[in-house]
């Protein structure tokens, strides 16, 4: 019976470790998608399940964490950046861990010791459990590298530390990965098979946020749309609507908001759902990409410009009050003047109120990378991208027009950085409004009057 480990001696080795660990100090820095904020906060209950504590002062640390991003390559150049910052640190701190975590621990595996002598510890994003088995390999001297990606893998006991969070609003991750393949993307690599959590777990976790004084959740999937939970045991299937649904009914005043949805699989059932409450916020991010169906076809996206004009016009149709925000990459392999004219269109017609925009960047052993080449030259890509940023920025001043003279409920997440009188919130529609703070505070909902606009805020006074 050597194989066989009592739980008991589990339990002892845990508390020898936590001991261990006492009063050292994690440095985290995240970096990338709300995904990777959510992960943050796994890892931190992790490790502070194992002795640790967290510092916002690096210079205290004992360990420093990053958690990083893979989607474009500028994201990875900021990353290198801030590790040559660490690596200084470190050779004045020689017993100081430093590790990289998520996304580009992934994508790059051993290689970033190779490349970056001075890491520790690399680890994907599902290898977070195994962090306790690593820092002590880091710690007697060893590389520790754990990059093995998982089908099953959602986190769904671990319960996250809202570390940084301003305690009104929070993340719930409902799934991992994506299978969707989009010829340009690299999160199909860096964060492995789609797999959607347990609802029961996440019903807990929302019911306990609201215990703890939150008053918004937003529930996380790189395509939400594509949440299904099997119960094997009764033969039935949970879908994405369902799940809403569900979450909006545990309590009126919590708000519930979710990202990202997909064109092609974004249902009318859950838009309907989100018709029927109230606090399921009208606000949808319904990435594009491009406007022009040839481009959108190399993308291997799925879907037509037409199809995705008609999934707007049903948003608009069922939702009229509906916020909607966008991805648009300019420059993809073979753009021609043509399709970057439909994509100029495309965000007139469907008369965006918020849009992501970025330069296509060849990420290494995509389909793009392999099959194309990257063509569209940087000069062009850059004046694609100043014509549509201008283009959206007036779209968005036209848009929020409309609002003046209207009255959202703003739900206050603070006090405004340009002014201590004011407060900042945000309206259903994710839009962020600035008003007189008077007797309100934090956490509250607040009617508000919109007087003023600009194409990323809204200015108003509560009535
Ligand atoms: N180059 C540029 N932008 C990209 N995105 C994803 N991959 C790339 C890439 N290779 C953008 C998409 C996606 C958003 C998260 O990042 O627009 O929706
Ligand atoms: Fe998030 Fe994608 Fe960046 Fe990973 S590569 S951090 S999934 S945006």
């Amino acid at each position: 019976m050597e194989n066989v480990i009592s739980p008991n001696i589990i339990k002892n080795q845990e508390s020898i470790n936590k001991d261990k660990n006492a009063g050292k100090k994690l440095f985290i820095e995240t970096y990338g998608c709300q995904m990777n904020v959510a992960d943050s906060e796994l890892v931190v209950s992790i490790m502070m399940d194992n002795g640790f504590s967290t510092t916002d002062e690096i210079n205290n640390a004992d360990l420093i964490f990053i958690n990083t991003c893979s989607i474009r390559d500028n994201a990875e150049q900021r990353i290198r950046g801030r590790l040559q910052v660490f690596k200084k640190l470190k050779r004045t701190k020689p017993e100081l861990l430093i590790g990289v975590i998520g996304c580009m621990a992934e994508r790059l595996k051993e290689k970033l010791v190779e490349e970056e002598h001075l890491i520790d510890l690399v680890i994907g994003p599902d290898a977070y459990r195994d962090l306790p088995n690593l820092i002590k390999t880091a710690e007697s001297g060893q590389k520790a590298i754990n990059v093995l990606l998982s089908r099953e893998e959602t986190y769904a006991d671990i319960n996250p530390v809202r570390y940084s969070s301003n305690g009104v609003s929070a993340f719930i991750s409902i799934m991992r990965g994506c299978d969707n393949m989009c010829s340009y993307c690299v999160v199909p690599f860096t964060r492995g098979r789609e797999r959607s959590r347990d609802p029961q777990s996440i019903l807990a976790e929302a019911k306990q946020l609201v215990v703890d004084g939150f008053k918004e959740v937003t529930l996380l999937g790189q395509n939400v749309d594509k949440y299904n939970w099997e119960d094997k045991k009764a033969g039935s299937t949970f879908s994405f609507a369902s799940l809403l649904e569900e979450v909006a009914r545990i309590n009126p005043d919590l708000r519930v908001r979710f990202s990202t949805s997909y064109p092609q699989d974004m249902t009318d059932e859950v838009l309907n759902t989100m018709a029927k409450y109230k606090n399921i916020c009208k606000h949808i991010h319904l990435p594009a990409q491009s406007g022009s169906t040839r481009i959108l076809e190399k993308m291997k996206r799925g879907y037509s410009r037409q199809w995705y004009d008609s999934r707007i016009k049903s948003i608009k149709k069922i939702l009229p009050e509906c916020a909607i925000s966008s991805d648009i990459i300019t420059g993809f392999c073979t753009e021609t003047e043509e399709d970057h004219k439909e994509t100029l269109s495309l965000l007139t017609e469907a008369g965006y109120d918020m849009v992501f925009m970025f330069k296509y960047s060849e990420r290494p052993n995509t389909y793009a990378e392999k099959k194309f080449e990257d063509d569209v030259p940087e000069d062009v890509k850059s004046s694609r991208l100043t014509e549509i940023i201008n283009l959206q920025s007036k779209i968005s001043v036209e848009v929020n027009k409309k609002d003046i003279g209207k009255t959202f409920e703003v739900l206050v997440e603070g006090v405004s950085k340009k002014s201590k009188d004011e407060l900042y919130g945000r309206s259903s529609q994710n839009k962020v409004i600035i008003f007189p703070r008077k007797d309100y505070k934090k956490g509250d909902y607040v009617n508000i009057k919109v007087t003023k606009v600009t194409s990323a805020t809204l200015i108003g006074e509560s009535i």
